[in-house]
């Protein structure tokens, strides 16, 4: 909403408004505070703590700056010139009667911690090596976001600013601290629960956007109409991809294309690492290992299959190579603070690093792309954009130095976090482009920040195989999904290192129910396609396989619904369960959808799993026995090796396809099984949506959203039925519902 104070406002010391959904909105002029009232409560306050900082940019001389490193400052060998003076923005921001708080997505707990005894929680995109969990330091992307959650009331706050950032948390009961004056005034009776968040920026301006819920859903929508939703992808990005660094030639990529067929596992895509290149210059090919490219993708596209190949940011400096060349001549590069062109290292060794925040060089970028201008590519080939923190091997926590600059003269430290999201985005107009905006793109990025779900999927970069690694993909997705990326996964089987067998089996059972489903591994591992290990690995590996396969129908659903509604598809418990307190820290199990409950062993030599079901009045089915369980509690189920734990919520419909082919594009036309989970008030509903799995025609009307509901009719009958939701689609897909499964 949009509230400007009148003249009349500007002579008393406060004004208030009240917001159309009713909350109060009160301004104290001195010193300056912004409290919101919502059903009369003082539930979030801003600058209570008066830690609003707002230093503008200064002149050398000025009085009040001779501090030390006010206009220099030295990190390692690194001198930073810092012209413009310190430049920092900060303010702290209060949730009354909460304690538990989520977002800022990195590789620490779901539910926040109090950073009160540690390190803040650090926002600075870096290519961080071997990267620590449970720690609050920064990682490949920023969302400078927090969502607080209490049992009647979801609200969430957006720091828009994407210079290097920090965020402390701090979390008390008793201490009712600077507020506790208005506390006392307002919630006399109570020992409150307060949360205070700080946070401070480098440089650039306060904008600060607070969603006032008040359910979990709400404000997931209220978020995602600020920055957006991530379009419905083409079918196969939703699919299993294999990867690894490196897939070495064609003959390679035929055989592991073979083997899956061989061993009957299913996959849709395969992906190509650094070494497909010329000598690490993006847009071509190595001419001995990949001679025939083009052929090697429609061999593939004849299985239904696609190829991915990465694009890194930083430019082989090299005159003979025609992308260094046309960028250099065409003053393209970002610069070093004297004006010439900014250089560092990278996998190409000596490399200049493209101005994505130049309109024109992301239109120049997005045109390398084209057909013809990206010798050996086809409409087979997608993108992954790698390194884009940026990654710079020899620079200042290997990255760009703060004081580069770029179009506009803006320095690298005020863009440096927006820096990944402007090249993924630059990638995908390019691939819009290259099929005059007929097929939906797919883009893989490592750095993200606000608004990346717009244009590219993410994953969580360099893991490891380890246990702890593997769980620690929950909590790291949950934090991204959350906060607005919901097409996230992590490299199954762990990037770094060898996972013995069980691992590697327990990896692929959770990233089947996960939204980005790859496998991927550093270039000094051992090979790892399923079938190199002992057959009931093998087993248990394609087991999981085509369980993504056969939800697939549910999770194209779910994308869809995504782009309708800023819905998560990888949902906390509280998404779903509000109200339930038991799950607010959990960070073992999830919600796909509203429907299915998923708790993968995480641990090594179990073979009892214990989840928890919640909700109150709830009823779940196991998935593969039926047998039922009331909700609320804790259930322990048999986990052998091929066993993945997933429950349905009774008064779901999830529709499904039983028989999993090589590639998700073979099974398009295959009939439906619905699985019906009745509740207690014998009730059920579900829907499917369904159109060509890869062209824009759907925002034509060539779609079809159907719903299912089950229905108690009298004691002995009952009825299902379908209807078509939106009648503007007009898809007709040559698809049956061949089987119904009614559980209850
Ligand atoms: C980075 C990426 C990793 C990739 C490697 C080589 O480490 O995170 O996924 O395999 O670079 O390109």
């Amino acid at each position: 909403m949009n509230h400007e104070l009148t003249d009349a406002d500007k002579d008393k010391d406060s004004a208030s408004f009240v917001t159309p959904t009713g909350e109060k909105i009160v301004l104290t002029f001195k010193p300056f505070r912004i409290d919101v009232f919502i059903k009369k409560e003082l539930t979030v306050s801003i600058n209570s703590k008066n830690l609003l900082k707002f230093e503008h940019f200064r002149e050398k001389g000025a009085a009040d700056t001779d501090e030390e490193g006010f206009w220099e400052e030295s990190f390692k060998s690194f001198q930073d010139s810092k012209p413009y003076g310190s430049s920092s923005v900060g303010v702290d921001i209060s949730f009354l009667g909460y304690k538990f708080i989520y977002g800022i997505p990195n590789a620490d707990t779901f539910a926040l911690r109090s950073t009160t005894n540690s390190e803040p929680y650090r926002f600075y995109n870096l290519d961080v090596f071997e990267y620590e969990l449970n720690n609050p330091m920064a990682l490949y992307g920023s969302i400078p976001y927090v969502i607080a959650h209490n049992q009647h009331q979801t609200l969430s706050l957006l720091w828009l600013n994407s210079a290097e950032t920090w965020a402390d948390i701090h979390s008390s009961t008793a201490d009712k601290g600077m507020l506790a004056s208005i506390v006392d005034k307002f919630r006399p009776s109570s020992e409150v629960p307060q949360i205070d968040v700080h946070f401070i920026s480098e440089t650039g301006v306060i904008d600060l956007f607070l969603f006032l819920g008040p359910k979990p859903k709400d404000v997931f929508r209220q978020y995602a109409s600020l920055t957006g939703v991530t379009p419905l992808p083409p079918q196969f990005a939703i699919a299993y991809h294999q990867c690894r660094w490196n897939y070495k030639d064609e003959a390679d990529v035929a055989g592991v294309h073979a083997g899956f067929d061989e061993h009957d596992i299913p996959f849709d895509v395969i992906w190509l690492d650094i070494e497909y290149t010329d000598g690490k210059k993006y847009f071509t090919w190595d001419s001995t290992k990949f001679p025939t490219p083009k052929e090697m993708q429609n061999q593939l596209a004849a299985n239904g299959r696609k190829l991915v190949t990465i694009i890194d940011p930083h430019i082989k400096k090299d005159s003979g190579y025609h992308i260094y060349k046309e960028a250099q001549d065409l003053g393209y590069f970002v610069k070093k603070s004297n004006g010439d062109d900014y250089e560092g290292h990278c996998w190409p060794g000596a490399s200049s690093y493209l101005d994505y925040m130049n309109p024109t060089v992301r239109d120049w970028w997005a045109s390398q792309y084209a057909l013809d201008k990206f010798a050996g590519s086809t409409e087979n080939l997608w993108i992954w954009n790698d390194m884009n923190e940026p990654s710079v091997f020899s620079g200042p926590e290997t990255t760009m130095e703060k004081d580069a600059k770029h179009y506009g003269g803006w320095e690298h430290r005020e863009v440096h976090n927006i820096y990944g999201l402007m090249m993924h985005m630059s990638t995908h107009q390019g691939l819009l482009q290259r099929s005059n905006k007929r097929l939906r793109p797919f883009i893989l990025t490592r750095s993200f920040f606000a608004g990346t779900q717009r244009t590219a999927a993410v994953w969580t970069g360099d893991n490891a195989a380890e246990w702890s690694h593997l769980k620690s993909t929950v909590p790291m997705l949950l934090k991204m999904s959350t906060s607005g990326i919901p097409f996230v996964g992590a490299d199954v089987g762990g990037f770094f290192k060898n996972p013995d067998e069980q691992l590697l089996v327990r990896w692929y059972q959770a990233g089947a129910f996960q939204p980005f489903f790859r496998a991927h591994a550093h270039i000094d591992t051992r090979r790892r396609e399923p079938w190199l290990f002992s057959e009931q690995t093998k087993d248990a590996i394609k087991k999981a396989i085509k369980a993504r396969y056969r939800f697939l129908p549910y999770w194209y659903t779910l994308f869809y619904e995504h782009e309708k509604t800023g819905l998560p598809i990888m949902r906390p418990v509280w998404a779903e369960f509000p109200e339930d307190e038991n799950s607010f820290d959990e960070e073992r199990e999830w919600l796909v959808g509203n429907a299915l409950l998923v708790r993968p062993v995480m641990d090594p030599d179990v073979t009892q799993t214990s989840l928890y079901l919640p909700g109150l009045s709830e009823v779940w089915y196991e998935w593969d026995s039926h047998k039922s369980r009331p909700g609320p509690g804790a259930v322990y189920i048999d986990t052998p090796i091929d066993k993945i734990p997933v429950y349905q919520r009774g008064g779901t419909i999830i529709p499904v396809r039983e028989r999993p082919r090589r590639a998700s594009k073979l099974m398009r036309n295959d009939p439906i099984t619905l699985y019906i989970a009745t509740n207690y008030k014998d009730f059920a509903n579900g829907t499917l949506y369904m159109d060509d799995g890869e062209t824009f025609e759907y925002k034509n009307g060539d779609y079809l959203y159907w719903g299912f509901t089950f229905k108690k009719i009298n004691e002995y009958d009952f009825s299902i039925s379908s209807k078509n939701l939106d009648t503007n689609g007009k898809f007709d897909p040559d698809v049956w519902i061949e089987k119904i499964v009614i559980r209850g």
